[in-house]
């Protein structure tokens, strides 16, 4: 058994963040699983498919060639580390997510992504769906209006364009669609830790999560 962390929430919770820094910590794998949706939202662009063509677009989930190099990520070849990270790619990757047949086709895929000596899993249904017997579930929450504010100064460190207004309008939109979609919808699993990181420092959720990353494998020597 591959030893598998989640940690999900919604965009903005700082689990991206913290599921990096955990990864270097243990030296395990981290899927990004938000980046696949993504990288299918700009592969349907780049061959005109529409975003509700649930039938092309999972035939596309199994085909297209994709791969995380570093903080690469790599669509055909091409970097689109930048270009996947706008809050347009983020509504497409939400749309194509909302299609059943579009998960299914990304889920084996996702699970054969958990090799030694572990990985820490980070999306919205890595505890409920893709990796649901992981001995570590975070649930990282933080309120709508910090989440934009962190949105917001991610996007302009990376040199792209932001508006704080819209930043929330979008993220509240996106959390909605998200939410209610019928299939693997945002929400904690039975077992997953709840942590709301609003007014909390890197530093304080990295110690708590560490906390348990220690209570349930004491020789990892985190
Ligand atoms: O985490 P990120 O903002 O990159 O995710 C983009 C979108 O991809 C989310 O809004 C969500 O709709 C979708 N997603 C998902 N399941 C995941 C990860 C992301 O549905 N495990």
């Amino acid at each position: 058994m591959i030893p598998v962390i989640t940690i999900d929430g919604p965009s903005g919770s700082g689990k991206g963040t913290i599921a990096r820094l955990l990864a270097r910590r243990l030296g395990w794998r981290i899927l990004d699983s938000g980046a696949l949706y993504r990288l299918l939202g700009l592969a349907a662009q780049r061959r005109g498919i529409p975003l509700d063509d649930e039938a092309r677009l999972a035939q596309l989930a199994r085909t297209m060639e994709v791969a995380f190099d570093d903080e690469r990520v790599l669509l055909d070849g091409d970097d689109v580390s930048l270009e996947i990270r706008t809050e347009e790619a983020g509504n497409r990757a939400s749309r194509v997510a909302a299609l059943p047949a579009v998960r299914q086709a990304l889920l084996q895929w996702q699970r054969d992504y958990a090799r030694a000596p572990g990985l820490v899993a980070d999306g919205r249904d890595m505890g409920t769906v893709v990796f649901p017997d992981a001995p570590l579930k975070i649930f990282l929450t933080a309120s709508a209006a910090e989440r934009a504010k962190r949105r917001y100064n991610q996007l302009k460190e990376k040199g792209l364009d932001a508006n704080l207004r819209d930043l929330i309008k979008e993220i509240s939109e996106r959390d909605e669609r998200d939410r209610n979609r019928s299939v693997a919808p945002l929400r904690p699993a039975p077992d997953a830790l709840e942590l709301d990181s609003t007014g909390l420092s890197i530093e304080q959720v990295m110690d708590r999560v560490l906390d348990e990353v220690r209570r349930i494998w004491p020789d990892q020597g985190v």
